[in-house]
This record gives structure tokens, C-alpha cells and sequence, in this order.
């Protein structure tokens, strides 16, 4: 394949210790990546060394809660610029990107009133729906759903505007669908949620591995995402806008700070955690940094080139992906599967087989080394609607670590089950 990551990948996957792993003697193929990806040996690092040289709690007076505190205040910094931000109180570190949810949805239905609307969308996870579901019942407010079109698996934009209205109070939206790949028109949604003056909400859990972030560039009000999903650690990371974040009702415990960035963190983090996922984004700049032969780049020219590359990469790899599958009859690429055209989507693909379950499929891959999700990974709206309940599709999930060469060994396993 013709792209500068193509000529690196052999090299960057040695930093993964996880993908040196074989099973009866040949090496396992990683496609479970939508469910969390490997991490490099620099994030496993970057743990065990906050644990090792400042572990300790905030605001001690003394040499480890000091270091601790400093590398916590710069990991503030870094994921502000890593969303496209610029203000490291915007940031939030959190268990999840579901528990970050709740946590600010049940903060907003308190400024909703009965009448008000929230629109969601069944191209979703669960987890950008039901605390959304949940603060409309606390409130008395009206959710309005946006449908897709079952056929492209892309939103349904004209049930996206007519989901928009005056009471419209938060639009709630994703990035990239996590089961089928699709890829959202961030900007565009926005500008239309803006019209009526609503918030927007992007999950951004699904894109972050594929694409940049740009929070200003969009335009929205929240962003979450989760750096297991992008090759650091199992943490939740929100972004939000100063203003909102400043005014609304966060549960707070006494005497916690009420200012920024703790007002929107409980309890104590997980510092190793947080540390975890300031070097997976270092990585992702220092590749970037490869890429382009220049190690004087900042971090956000860096992670601009490193994404432009994963998106040409990945996108080779959709269509090496999508052509083989084409010339097997027993599987069906749901959503977006021409592979003249993988622009609107990223190289996340839901399949099923004509004959046996996901489940089934799942499993005779994972006993040939091809580890791969099944089910509805909770993007259940998307199952419904596709009529997959309770059975689900396969998941192949793509990342810039994965080959060529596992995307042919997966089409060969694929046509070996017919
Ligand atoms: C698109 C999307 N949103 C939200 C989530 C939930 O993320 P977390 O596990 O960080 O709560 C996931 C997890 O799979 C996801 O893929």
C-alpha cells in the first residue's frame, strides 16, 4: 500500500508488546480495537513510572504531591490541545466516557423544564442515549430520536432537522458509529442544532482513533472520549466549554473544589491512569513527528499530520477490506460497503453471515487468532433498527497497527466459513 505509514507500520508495531502475541505458533491479529485497543510500551511506562516515582494525592506539601500535581496540571494540557481546545480547565478526567455522561446530563436536566426537547440518534452507543433518556424523565422533557437510513447506515438528515426545534435544548450526537463505521458531518450538525440554540454533545469515542479532534473548529459544547480506545488506558476524558462547565449544577461532595478542572472529577483519579493517557497521545504526536521528518513539530501540527496518515492508511486498508469481502456471498458488510468510496466512514465494519450467528463467527475466528467483537456492542438503537436483535453482527475493527497482510489472512478465514 502507497502511504508513509505503510512503509512504518512493522516498525511501530514492535512498540506494542501486545501484538508479539501468537497462538499455535502464528501471530494474533488484533481487529477487536472498537472495544479498546493495545497500547505501546511507552503508555505501560508512563503507568508503572507515576507509581514508582509520585504517587500520592492532591495538594501535599510535599516532594511526591507535588510532582504528582504537576504532571496531572499538564495532562490537563495536553488533552486540551489533543480535543482542539486551548484551555486545560476544560478538561475532565473520569472513570468513562459513560460515568463522565450521566454525571453531566444529570447536571443539565436540571436546567431543563417540562416541554423541553433533547434529540438523540439510533445510529448511537447506549451510553450517548440513556442518560440522555434519563435527564428528560427526571425533567419532564421530550426526547426526539433522528432515524438513519438502513440502507447507507448514515443519519437520516431529514429526520435530523425535523427533530430540531425553539424547544430544543441538547442535541447528543457521535462522531463515528462504533458498530458500522459511519462517519457523522459534525460541522454540519452543529450549525443546525445552533440555529435553535441548543447545546451539542459529540461522542467522540469511536472517532478518536481515526480522526482529529476540533472542538472549536465544530463549534459543539461537549466532547468525551476514552483513551482505551486510542491506544492508552481504561480512563474517560469530557471536554467542555469554561462558561458551561463554570455554571451548571455539578454534584459536588465537601469540601471538593467547585472551581475548574476538579468541579467535574469525584473522588480520587486514576492518576497512573491519567499519566497512561498523556503518552498515548505523546505517541500518536511523535509518529506524527515520524511522519513528517520533522521532530521540532508541535503537538498539534504533529497529531494533524499523524491523523492525515492514519486516515489515508486505514482508508487503504477499508478498501483491501471491502473489495475481498465483495467476492464472498455468504457475508453482508452492513451499512457503506463500496470500496470506490470509504471516505464517509472509518475501517469499522459490522458483518453478517448468511448462515451462522455473530457469536459463532466470533468464535471460530478467535479460535484461528483473529480476535473480533460480536453482538450489538451497545450500539442498540443501531441493532433494533437493523433488525439484529438479539443476535448482532461480527465487528472488524481497524486501527493503524493493523496490516495488510491480517486484512487478507482475515478474507481467507471469512471464506473458509461458508
Ligand atoms: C461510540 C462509543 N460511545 C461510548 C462508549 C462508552 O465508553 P466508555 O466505556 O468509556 O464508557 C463506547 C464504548 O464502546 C463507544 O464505542
Amino acid at each position: 500500500m502507497d502511504s508513509p505509514l505503510a512503509s512504518r507500520v512493522e516498525s511501530l508495531r514492535h512498540q506494542f508488546p501486545a501484538l508479539s502475541r501468537t497462538l499455535d505458533g502464528r501471530p494474533v491479529v488484533f481487529f477487536d480495537g472498537p472495544a479498546g485497543t493495545q497500547v505501546p510500551q511507552r503508555v505501560i511506562g508512563a503507568i508503572g513510572r507515576y507509581l514508582a516515582e509520585c504517587n500520592a494525592n492532591h495538594g501535599g506539601h510535599f516532594a511526591t504531591a507535588v510532582e504528582s500535581d504537576r504532571r496531572l496540571d499538564e495532562a490537563h494540557a495536553a488533552y486540551a490541545r489533543f480535543v482542539g481546545a486551548s484551555d486545560p480547565d476544560e478538561i475532565a478526567f473520569g472513570q468513562n466516557m459513560t460515568s463522565l455522561t450521566f454525571a453531566l446530563s444529570r447536571a443539565l436536566s436540571k436546567t431543563w423544564k417540562a416541554g423541553d426537547e433533547v434529540v438523540v440518534t439510533r445510529l448511537d452507543h447506549d451510553a450517548n442515549v440513556t442518560p440522555w433518556i434519563r435527564a428528560a424523565e427526571d425533567a419532564g422533557a421530550t426526547v426526539r430520536f433522528v432515524d438513519i437510513d438502513p440502507e447507507s447506515c448514515t443519519l437520516d438528515m431529514k429526520s435530523f432537522h425535523a427533530a430540531l426545534g425553539e424547544r430544543t435544548r441538547l442535541v447528543a450526537f457521535g462522531g463515528a458509529s462504533n458498530s458500522v463505521g459511519t462517519l457523522n458531518p459534525i460541522g454540519d450538525l452543529v450549525r443546525a442544532a445552533k440555529q435553535f440554540g441548543a447545546l451539542v454533545f459529540v461522542d467522540a469515542v469511536h472517532l478518536a482513533p481515526h480522526r482529529r479532534l476540533q472542538v472549536e473548529r465544530w463549534g459543539c459544547d461537549f466532547l468525551v472520549c476514552s483513551p482505551y480506545k486510542f491506544f492508552g488506558p481504561h480512563l474517560g476524558v469530557m471536554w467542555g466549554r469554561r462558561e458551561l462547565l463554570e455554571r451548571l449544577p455539578a454534584y459536588k461532595v465537601r469540601p471538593a473544589p467547585e472551581s475548574l478542572p476538579g468541579r467535574w472529577m469525584t473522588g480520587t483519579q486514576s492518576h497512573e491512569s491519567i499519566c497512561g493517557a498523556v503518552a498515548a497521545i505523546d505517541y500518536l504526536a511523535d509518529l506524527g513527528r515520524d511522519l513528517a521528518g520533522d521532530s521540532s513539530l508541535s503537538d498539534s501540527v504533529a497529531w494533524d499530520r499523524a491523523f492525515d496518515e492514519v486516515e489515508r492508511y486505514e482508508g487503504g486498508l477499508a478498501k483491501r477490506f471491502l473489495a475481498g469481502v465483495a467476492e464472498l456471498p455468504a457475508w453482508k458488510v452492513w451499512g457503506a460497503n463500496d470500496p470506490r468510496d470509504v471516505d464517509g466512514r472509518v475501517s469499522t465494519f459490522a458483518l453478517t453471515h448468511r448462515r451462522y450467528p455473530s457469536a459463532e463467527t466470533a468464535r471460530r475466528l478467535g479460535e484461528r487468532g483473529i480476535f473480533a467483537w460480536h453482538g450489538n456492542y451497545y450500539a442498540l438503537q443501531l441493532s433494533e433498527r437493523l433488525g439484529r436483535e438479539p443476535e448482532g453482527m461480527l465487528r472488524i475493527g481497524m486501527v493503524h497497527y493493523n496490516t495488510t497482510q491480517e486484512v487478507d489472512r482475515l478474507l481467507s478465514e471469512l471464506a473458509a466459513i461458508d
